[in-house]
């Protein structure tokens, strides 16, 4: 678990820089779209925890519409959290954003209490972890009874022709265009073969109800590249 936090935590610290540009640029702003979805598909609650929070952009999203209060925003990522801070300080033209702590911590094992927030969610965050079981057992653990978890993640198409598309851009298209920007060799290759060898729809949402939520619902997005997932803790 050591090795992974390093791992990852300097993976994204090196694409920090070129993330936001490369995630708008590449998806043509639909990422944003997708993001704006998740944050309407939230149940409004006083205080979420963003788990994998990046540069907070889901963060800023549902603060704008007052789906939240407070956010607290967990990442094994500093850089990608300073770029974060950055932009909410922007976005609420003030030093002062109390309403928004961004913590470094592992997902799968979160420095919470037990029923400590109001609304979870996590953004393109679970398929990096080594375990997604124990990072949605977390999630439901620190999540209050009654409360919503709200999850957005790449899934795989179901038409052929959009298959053969995403094949293509995951697999050659973004590592490519990632190398360049980034000037890492790695990190763009790794994020290809996170989102090929990773579960969606109804088997993601098996995994919620394994953890312990119920109400589990999800919704593909661009003819199903991204789904949100939502599920409630009873
Ligand atoms: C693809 S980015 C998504 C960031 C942001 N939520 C967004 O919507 O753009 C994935 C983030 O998950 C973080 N991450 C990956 N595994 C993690 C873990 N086990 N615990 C906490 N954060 C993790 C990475 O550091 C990175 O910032």
């Amino acid at each position: 678990m050591e090795n992974e936090k390093q791992h990852i935590g300097s993976l994204f610290d090196r694409i920090a820089a070129t993330y936001d540009g490369l995630n708008h640029g590449l998806s043509l702003n639909i990422d944003r779209r997708w993001r704006r979805k998740t944050a309407a598909a939230m149940a409004p609650a006083k205080h979420v925890l963003d788990v994998a929070v990046g540069t907070a952009d889901l963060t800023i999203e549902m603060l704008r519409r007052g789906k939240a209060e407070q956010v607290t925003g967990i990442d094994l990522s500093t850089e990608m959290m300073r770029i974060g801070e950055e932009k909410i300080n922007r976005f609420f033209r003030t030093d002062d954003c109390s309403s928004v702590e961004l913590i470094y911590g592992n997902a799968q094992q979160m420095p919470f209490a037990d029923n400590s927030y109001d609304g979870v969610t996590c953004a393109f965050g679970c398929r990096n972890f080594s375990d997604l079981d124990a990072g949605m057992r977390e999630m439901y653990r620190v999540l209050k009874p009654g409360g919503q978890v709200t999850i957005l993640e790449f899934s795989y198409p179901s038409n052929r022709i959009i298959r053969w598309i995403y094949d293509l851009y995951f697999t050659h298209i973004l590592p490519f265009i990632g190398r360049l920007v980034s000037r890492d060799k790695t990190a763009y290759t790794y994020l290809n073969r996170s989102v090929k060898s990773f579960c969606w729809g109804e088997s993601f949402a098996q995994h919620l109800h394994d953890a312990g939520f119920s109400d589990e619902h999800f919704t593909p997005l661009t003819f199903g590249i991204a789904t949100i997932y939502t599920a409630i803790k009873h």
